[in-house]
Parts: C-alpha cells; structure tokens; sequence
C-alpha cells in the first residue's frame, strides 16, 4: 500500500507493533523441551490478546497462527505437536498479523540455547545483511539493485541465497505490489521502490542452497540442496532518507 493519510500510517504502525511484539515474546518463549504448537499457540493466544489476527490462517488458510520451521525447514514450517525444540536448534519464527483491514509481516531466526551446531554466523550475517539492505532502500531506487546487494553479501560470507522466496508489498493485504523483491540481481525486473509505500523486506540466506521446495505436507518447504537458511524480515514505510522501520519493536537486531 502507499500511505497517504496519517491515519492509515497509524493503521500500519498498530499492525505492525502487534505482530513485532508478537515475535519478540515468542523468540522469548522459545526452549528446548516444548512443541513448536505450544510456542504457535502462545502466539495466537498474544494475537489474540492484541485484538489481531493470524495473516497466513486468514489468507492461506494456514494450519498454524504462525510459521515455525525448524533446522532444514527454510520457511512455512506447520507447527506441530510432534516437533519438540532442541538446544542449538536453527529456528525461524515469522509472524504476520491483520488488524482493523492493515497487513503486517515480520520473522527472524535463532539459535535456541547454547550455539553447539555452529549456527550463528549464518544468523548473524542475515541479520547485518538485512540491516544493510533496508538502510539503502529509498523512493527511486531499483528494487533489483538491493537483490543485487543482498547476494553480493552473502556471496562474500561464502553463503548462498534462495531465489524463489522474496520480499513484497504489504499493507492492505499480506501480499501486494510489488510482488517480487529477491534476494539476487534480476535484470528483468526493473520496477523502483516508491516513496511512500510499505513493503516487507527478507532475507533468505543458505548455507548450500538456492531454491526452496515444498515438502510432503504441502506447506513446509526445504532446500534443493539442503544446508540451513536464516531469515529475517521487517515491515518498512518507503521515504526519501532512512526508511520508516515499522516492526522495530520485534527487536531482531538486538
Ligand atoms: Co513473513
Ligand atoms: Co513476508
């Protein structure tokens, strides 16, 4: 969407401060032992206490309040009983959430408890890497310059990056125009980000992979290479400076 009145940026700002906060005392609530239907239930139940709703349940019809993927799961993890969390596991929680008719869409990895399989670099340079491209995106600016930037980073790290998962518009539904903003330099699209406008940025940086495939359950998806995959997303008001960071209160880059 484009803001264009004050009210509609509060809109923006409330969804988004649900989801945030929704992330956050979920990353909290995290720890080995529990299922991660236990962690997505904790997280409807704050949704819900917000007076918001579960934008994947909604739109996709979801079997979850959020997506929970776990070690090889890249994205849309289903939460399930049976998945039990385990010290030094990968995982990814992304929270998208609709409140009064606004669209907010957030997510981050961690390692839970002590690092014991090595995977905090990875989820260290999504983080930097993400920071990096948000605080180069402005109005006029080619959205395929910041994909080009994103696996330049990642190239130098020595990981690679999933194409097939991207950032997108948001605001007025969970995903909106522009509908692709990748994670690599794509030469065909030659779309710039608009002054004004909400768009979730993402990234998704792999240990090996490049494409992500949808596993038996029709939802989970997994790399073709396998390997790990860190993700971090923020909801952002695009202007002529320092985009307007939306779910800042998820706190990812603490
Ligand atoms: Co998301
Ligand atoms: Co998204």
């Amino acid at each position: 969407m484009s803001i264009t009145t004050e009210n509609e940026r509060i809109g923006m700002q409330l969804a988004c401060d649900a989801a945030a906060v929704t992330l956050k005392k979920m990353r909290d609530y995290a720890q080995p032992g529990i299922s991660t239907k236990e962690l997505d239930d904790y997280g409807g139940e704050l949704l819900a206490a917000q007076g918001a709703s579960s934008a994947p349940a909604l739109t996709y019809d979801f079997p979850g309040y959020t997506c929970i993927s776990i070690n090889g799961e890249v994205a849309h993890g289903v939460p399930s009983a049976d998945k039990i969390l385990k010290e030094g596991d990968l995982v990814n929680i992304d929270v998208s959430a609709e409140l009064n008719g606004y669209w907010a869409d957030n997510g981050g990895s961690f390692v839970l408890g002590e690092d014991i399989h090595g995977h905090g670099k990875l989820v260290e340079k999504s983080k930097e890497i993400l920071k990096k491209a948000i605080s180069n995106i402005k109005g006029g600016v080619r959205i395929s310059e910041i994909g080009r930037l994103i696996e330049t980073e990642a190239k130098k790290a020595g990981y690679t990056v999933i194409k097939n998962l991207t950032g997108h518009g948001v605001g007025r539904s969970l995903h909106e125009e522009p509908h692709e903003i990748a994670n690599y330099y794509d030469r065909y699209n030659t779309e710039r980000f608009k002054k004004n406008s909400v768009v979730a940025i993402e990234t998704f940086i792999s240990t090996r992979s490049t494409i992500a495939e949808t596993q038996a359950d029709g939802w989970t998806l997994s790399g073709n290479k396998g390997g790990f995959v860190a993700q971090h997303e923020h909801t952002l008001m695009v202007t002529g400076g320092e985009p307007v960071i939306f779910t800042a209160e998820n706190g990812i880059w603490d």
